[in-house]
């Protein structure tokens, strides 16, 4: 055997106990995975997580997705909102995805969610393309945090590497619901406080805000903003006159509860820095985009100048939020599992 052989024999063989190493133990890595960050568990993710056990994952998340958006633009920003959903309630472990069953309080009923976040069939769709091609193998976890990005970018937004290896929860909680995703009408100093609990600062908080450069919402979100800000039945000041007036028409005082405004209204389907220009402008939507610029903290305000400056800048750290954000507290090695049906556990 020459020397050659020998090499492409020792390969073989190395490729063979990595692919057997990999099966047996989800999350085997060599030793070089484990990111640093809030990612807990003893395996860690690492991009390459199903380099072997996958390795077309992303082409049919992204292929499905091109159909899902192209048929309606903003089932993008409907899908990246699923990832915060999901990572801000008991970590990135697809419990926004369960339904009720016994023993399961969905979290689709808690008072952010119900009415309001939407894309599951999408997920669906995904999930069942991926069965049919990798049998038991890709988590709705990691589907949640696949079509996040791809979602960003097919709006025009940035790309990054990101780190697989999530596992499904066999729980979900609709009080972790309702307590730990900030409600639209929140101080900057509670938003603050809710970011800190999940072991994100404030460079992560505005930074992550810029989603809402894409998708819309409904009036009963803004509605106080218009008609009530502080209790004294007036408008939020804050608010630029000419948008407060097309905002009214949208959302009457009474009534008109889902009617649907974009979130950045001058590029509502494309993944830009305008939702910072208009925050500049008095022109953000909800209390909490607003106040990023108007709640009197010189960072923030700092942060939101910059992003509406230098849309590179904002690219960039929305990238690396979102890695961070997508490392709460996952699922790993053999803590929970990877649903059959992202809907049920098995
Ligand atoms: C900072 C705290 C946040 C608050 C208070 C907040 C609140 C909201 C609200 C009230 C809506 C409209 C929901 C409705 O009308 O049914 C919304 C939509 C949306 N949010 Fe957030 N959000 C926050 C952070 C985030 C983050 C971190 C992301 C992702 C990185 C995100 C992505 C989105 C997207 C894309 C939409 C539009 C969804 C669609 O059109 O279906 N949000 N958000
Ligand atoms: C936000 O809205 C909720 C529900 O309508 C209300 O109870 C709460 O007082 C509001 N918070 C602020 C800061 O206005």
């Amino acid at each position: 055997m020459d020397f050659f052989c020998r090499v492409t024999l020792a390969l073989m063989v190395i490729t063979f106990l990595s692919a057997t190493l990999s099966q047996a133990h989800p999350g085997f890595n060599f030793g070089w995975g484990g990111h640093g960050g809030i990612s807990g568990g003893y395996f860690g993710l690492f991009p390459e997580f199903y380099q072997s056990s996958c390795p077309q994952v992303d082409d049919i998340v992204v292929s499905v997705l091109e159909k899902a958006i192209a048929k309606e633009p903003r089932m993008a920003a409907s899908l990246l909102r699923l990832h915060f959903h999901d990572c801000f309630v008991q970590g990135c472990d697809a419990s926004v995805l369960l339904d009720d069953s016994t023993g399961i309080a969905s979290e689709k009923r808690s008072v952010p969610n119900r009415n309001s976040i939407r894309g599951f069939e999408v997920i669906d769709e995904i999930k069942a393309k991926l069965e049919e091609a990798c049998p038991h193998t890709v988590s709705c976890a990691d589907i949640l945090a696949l079509a996040a990005r791809g979602s960003t970018v097919l709006s025009g937004g940035p790309n990054w590497v990101l780190p697989l290896g999530r596992r499904d929860s066999r729980s979900a909680s609709l009080s972790g619901a309702n307590n730990n995703i900030p409600p639209p009408n929140s101080t900057l100093p509670n938003l603050v406080t809710f970011f800190k609990r999940q072991g994100l600062d404030e460079v992560d908080l505005v930074a992550l805000s810029g989603g809402h450069t894409i998708g819309v919402a409904r009036c009963t979100t803004f509605k106080q903003r218009l008609y009530n800000q502080n209790g004294n039945n007036q408008p939020d000041a804050s608010l630029d006159k000419t948008y407060y007036y097309g905002l009214k028409s949208v959302c009457p005082r009474s009534g008109g509860d889902n009617n649907i405004s974009p979130l950045d209204f001058a590029s509502p389907a494309r993944f830009d820095n305008t939702y910072f220009k208009l925050i500049l402008w008095g022109k953000g939507l909800l209390t909490s985009d607003e106040v990023l610029w108007t709640g009197n903290d010189r960072r923030t305000m700092q942060l939101v100048k910059s992003y509406a400056e230098d849309e590179g800048l904002f690219f960039e750290q929305f990238a690396k939020s979102m890695v961070k954000m997508g490392n709460i507290r996952p699922l790993t090695g053999y803590n929970g599992e990877v649903r059959k049906n992202c809907r049920r556990i098995n």
